[in-house]
């Protein structure tokens, strides 16, 4: 059947179900009581199902945040930024070197970020380029690296990193590996145990479709074993609020230091539930199908992408203007075919558009929306040659 109704095609926030929508208007629960811990068992043994790693109870006082493999889980009260800075502000000190390639604005957002907890060298590439493995191995074998930290998936250009190839590097040159994974984690494939990642970041309102403002991070031993060094050390960066040794203190008992946000951490449990359900294989194919839909349509109609070839996002497809097209086509599109997509950063702005191909968007959806593009341009003069479009959903 057919989609009906407005298409909403950003990457992030998205969409959130019925039952996310319902368990956020929960009347209101104690923070502390046994209620609240067993929504944060469901969440944290959700989270572990979205960033891949082993099971672990759903039931509260059952060590839901952890599992076989190690890892350990911690929700964090504030978007994604929040749990990035914690990441960096805790695990390094001031002196640290950290190498940061990126190639785009959230790259560089955990350059800068980093930058006010250690010692930043942000290899800068094109926005859109992909990284000079070549330049970064050489920066490795210099040595005295303390880690790597990256934006997996840039949302701001649709280009994903090869994080295998990088975390086989810094595996090689004993060096932390650091994810921002907010747009990869429950929509592409990410494998923090295999990759060695010391910490993994997702923000709920992007692929695991849950509500904006919350957000997580797996985070091995040897990165709480240097949390709790760097402390006891007293070398560690200011923190209180986002202090990950007062969080680590909390989670056995499904538990968090301060008043956790409730009402989004019953949303987002909800959400988790869905993905389970779809299974997280099936959601990394939904997102990837949609993705080569989209790449492969708005190439033959003759448009240009933004990523180098062979790294092109599943979950987000940055495409370029035509010459002569600027945001007011995405202002038509918006008022006129109830479609929304986004645009670009920075440089960019007005000069490309981004189509989010995450969370519990359905191919339905995207082939509505992608026509209802097509006749947004064909307004704005474009002509194109007759395409099927649902034969690039196939
Ligand atoms: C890859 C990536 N990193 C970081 C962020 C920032 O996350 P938040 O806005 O949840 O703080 C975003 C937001 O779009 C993102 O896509």
């Amino acid at each position: 059947m057919g989609h009906e109704g407005d298409c909403f095609l950003v990457p992030g926030p998205v969409r959130m179900n019925q039952a996310c929508l319902e368990a956020m208007s929960t009347p209101t629960i104690t923070a502390r009581g046994t209620e609240f811990r067993d929504v944060m068992a469901r969440l944290n043994s959700g989270l572990r199902y979205a960033f891949n790693l082993t099971p672990s109870s759903s039931e509260r006082k059952n060590q839901s945040w952890t599992g076989d493999d190690g890892y350990k889980v911690i929700v964090v009260s504030g978007s994604g930024t929040a749990a990035m800075e914690m990441v960096m502000a805790n695990r390094f000190r001031h002196n640290d070197r950290v190498l940061v390639p990126t190639n785009g604005k959230f790259g560089e957002r955990v350059a800068e970020m980093g930058s006010r907890f250690c010692n930043v060298k942000h290899l800068k590439y094109e926005w859109g380029r992909a990284f000079d493995f070549g330049e970064i191995e050489e920066q490795l074998a210099r040595g005295n690296w303390e880690a790597v930290a990256i934006c997996h998936n840039e949302t701001s250009t649709g280009i994903t990193q090869d994080a295998t190839e990088l975390a086989e590097m810094c595996q090689r040159h004993g060096v932390a590996f650091i994810i921002d994974g907010i747009t990869s984690v429950g929509g592409l494939p990410v494998h923090p145990n295999e990759w060695g990642a010391e910490a993994v970041v997702v923000g709920a309102q992007k692929c695991t479709a849950g509500p904006s403002g919350i957000a997580a991070i797996a985070v091995n031993q040897h990165f709480i074993d240097r949390c709790t060094a760097i402390r006891n050390q007293d070398d560690s960066n200011p923190t209180y609020y986002l202090d990950i040794l007062a969080a680590l203190k909390k989670g056995d008992d499904d538990q968090t230091p301060w008043t956790p946000a409730i009402n989004p951490a019953m949303g987002w449990a909800a959400s988790l539930e869905y993905l389970k359900n779809e299974g997280l294989e099936q959601r990394w194919n939904r997102c990837a199908l949609m993705a080569k839909g989209v790449r492969n349509l708005f190439t033959d109609l003759g448009f240009e992408l933004l990523a180098d070839e062979f790294f092109r996002s599943s979950t987000v497809t940055a495409i370029m203007y035509p010459d002569g097209i600027d945001d007011s086509w995405r202002t038509r599109l918006k008022d006129e075919y109830d479609t929304q997509v986004i645009g670009a950063q920075d440089h960019l702005k007005g000069k490309m558009f981004r189509v989010g191909s995450m969370g519990e968007t359905t191919v339905s959806e995207m082939i509505e929306g992608c026509k209802r593009m097509i006749s947004c341009f064909e307004d704005f003069g474009m002509e194109f040659s007759q395409v099927e479009v649902e034969s690039y959903f196939e």
